[in-house]
């Protein structure tokens, strides 16, 4: 119990959206709070820009600013707030998903306008299976959006999360005036382009005072103490454990540009935000305040720059304290490691650390000794559960163009695919090999990074996949009759693990109908 009161104080996150819906934005506000940036427009290099979607070294450049700025660590009211950044880019939609199994909690940007999209969907499915906590941010308030009431109960129904109205938004679009606080009873009017500090906010303690009518003019007045005794009545107080267990999501109305409605939501984070968690692992449950070390390997960034090939790997601190020059487990290579190197992410700069403590992420140097979902310790061997591989989504077959470079071309793609590039497929009984990715983009990337860094030259040819899923059975008969049939359908994963590549949505629920003795899975995750 050591370092109760270092884990005390951080509170780990990372702010996730539909590209467009204001995270960028969002992310600056809080940072111009914390004082970790001056000026706004500092963290807009971090963007991938939609118009460079073709262009992927261009991408490549950017996400290599973007590294910087991949966790951004600063201080608010003493506690200390690590915000991990996800890519935008649908293309990189699995670097967001394993960016989730290193935080404890999650602030979900949803634009008023536009309500519930794609990426908004599939993030939460993410959220869901870890049940980590979501404060919702609904933005763009400013702009005329969609009526409140349906809104909350789109969000609720799409996303099938409840939602807790923290305050409540008086107009939208040019009439918007501002949030009623429900928690503190405090009216909040907006002016556009807010700085950082100076909200014009009202105290009423009683919804009937004619401060009211003043401030917002009868007929607002009248209708926000309507809509406060109707969203009263049927919420209550928040429940903050429900909130805890990933069971109701706050909610939070503003507009990030304006920088309106940030603070609220800040303030209530600190307050209720969960501070580093426990985790489990594939031996035993490991409580953060152990005093010895362990943490996991959720990200790695390889540098395209022919100048600079190097590699970074994102490691989470778990429990226990992380020192520089120490060495520690690496727990799959049985091997101990040191980093005489290791960085934090303090705003924009890359600052050699000391220590690191539970909540913490830090960057190493890797020269390729680092997989996804590795652990490190101070000498037991486990690793961290719950880091899955989810189904990729656009299959193709890698088709070799260099005989005489098979061998590199083998290394290549083992080691793309452990930094988590895509994932690698071996045709069952075969060895056409399949690789799967989320976006087209990471096509091009692996094809160029085969090329410049081992020399193998490859072509894909795409395959009519849909989705992958790991199968197992409990009767191996019935799943060796299952392969029989299917063969041309299954493949193996890196690990060994049988895999059923499905045509379309129809082909994978008649099969799962005339199967049932075959389970099918969407992570890898079930053999963990
Ligand atoms: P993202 O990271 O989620 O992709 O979104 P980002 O913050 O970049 O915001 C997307 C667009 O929405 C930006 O405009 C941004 O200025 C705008 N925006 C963010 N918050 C608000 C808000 O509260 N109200 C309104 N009306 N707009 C908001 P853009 O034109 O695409 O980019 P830029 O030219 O402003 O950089």
């Amino acid at each position: 119990m050591k370092y109760t009161n270092e884990i005390n104080k951080r509170r780990t996150f990372a702010i996730i959206s539909h590209p467009d819906a204001g995270k960028t934005t969002l992310t600056e506000k809080l940072l111009l709070f914390g004082g970790a940036i001056q000026t706004a427009g500092a963290v807009k290099s971090n963007k991938i820009k939609k118009h460079a979607t073709s262009d992927f070294m261009e991408i490549e450049r950017q996400r290599g600013i973007s590294v910087a700025t991949s966790v951004m660590s600063f201080e608010y009211k003493g506690v200390l707030i690590n915000l991990l950044d996800t890519p935008g880019h649908k293309d990189f939609a699995e670097d967001t998903y394993r960016t989730l199994t290193a935080v404890d909690s999650v602030i979900l940007v949803i634009d008023s306008v536009n309500g519930v999209e794609a990426q908004t969907r599939r993030l939460m499915e993410v959220c869901r299976m870890r049940n980590t906590p979501v404060i919702v941010f609904i933005n763009k308030m400013d702009r005329d959006g969609k009526n409140r009431f349906d809104l909350l109960e789109e969000i609720e129904k799409e996303l099938h999360l409840p939602l807790h109205p923290m305050a409540w938004p008086i107009n939208s679009g040019k009439d918007f005036k501002g949030v009623y606080n429900l928690f503190d009873k405090s009216l909040v009017l907006f002016t556009a382009n807010t700085k950082a500090a100076d909200e014009d906010t009202v105290k009423i303690d009683d919804l009937e005072s004619p401060v009211l009518d003043e401030k917002l003019g009868e007929k607002d007045a009248a209708a926000l103490r309507e809509d406060v005794e109707l969203v009263d009545g049927v919420h209550g107080q928040l429940n903050v454990e429900e909130y805890l267990a990933g069971k109701v999501a706050p909610v939070f109305f503003g507009s990030a540009i304006n920088n309106f409605g940030v603070r609220e939501m800040l303030d209530t984070f600190i307050r209720i935000a969960p501070r580093p968690q426990s985790r489990e692992t594939s031996t035993r449950h490991l409580d953060v305040e152990e005093d010895n070390f362990s943490g996991f390997i959720f990200k790695i960034h390889a540098n395209l720059d022919p100048k600079h090939r190097d590699r970074i790997a994102f490691l989470r601190v778990c429990s226990g304290k992380f020192e520089r020059n120490k060495y520690f487990h690496h727990v799959r290579l049985d091997r101990e490691v040191r980093f005489s190197n290791p960085y934090s992410f303090l705003a924009r700069d890359k600052d050699v650390i000391e220590s690191a403590y539970p909540g913490d992420v830090i960057g190493l140097f890797d020269t390729g000794n680092f997989k996804i979902g590795d652990t490190l310790t101070e000498g037991e061997d486990f690793y961290f559960t719950g880091i899955p591989s989810f189904s990729p989504e656009i299959f193709k077959e890698v088709v070799n163009k260099d005989p005489m470079k098979t061998k590199q071309l083998e290394k290549g793609l083992l080691q793309l695919t452990d930094e988590g590039v895509a994932q690698l497929f071996t045709q069952f009984g075969g060895n056409k090999k399949i690789i799967g990715c989320v976006g087209e983009l990471q096509f091009e990337v692996i094809q160029y990074r085969l090329l410049h860094e081992y020399s193998a030259s490859v072509q894909f040819n795409a395959l009519p996949f849909y989705k992958a899923c790991w199968i197992t059975s409990a009767d191996p008969k019935k799943l060796e009759e299952f392969i029989r049939f299917k063969h041309a359908n299954i493949a193996e994963d890196k690990d060994g693990h049988l895999v059923y590549l499905a045509q379309s949505e129809w082909f994978l629920n008649t099969e799962r109908t005339n199967n049932p003795a075959i389970e099918f899975h969407f992570t890898s995750e079930i053999h963990k």
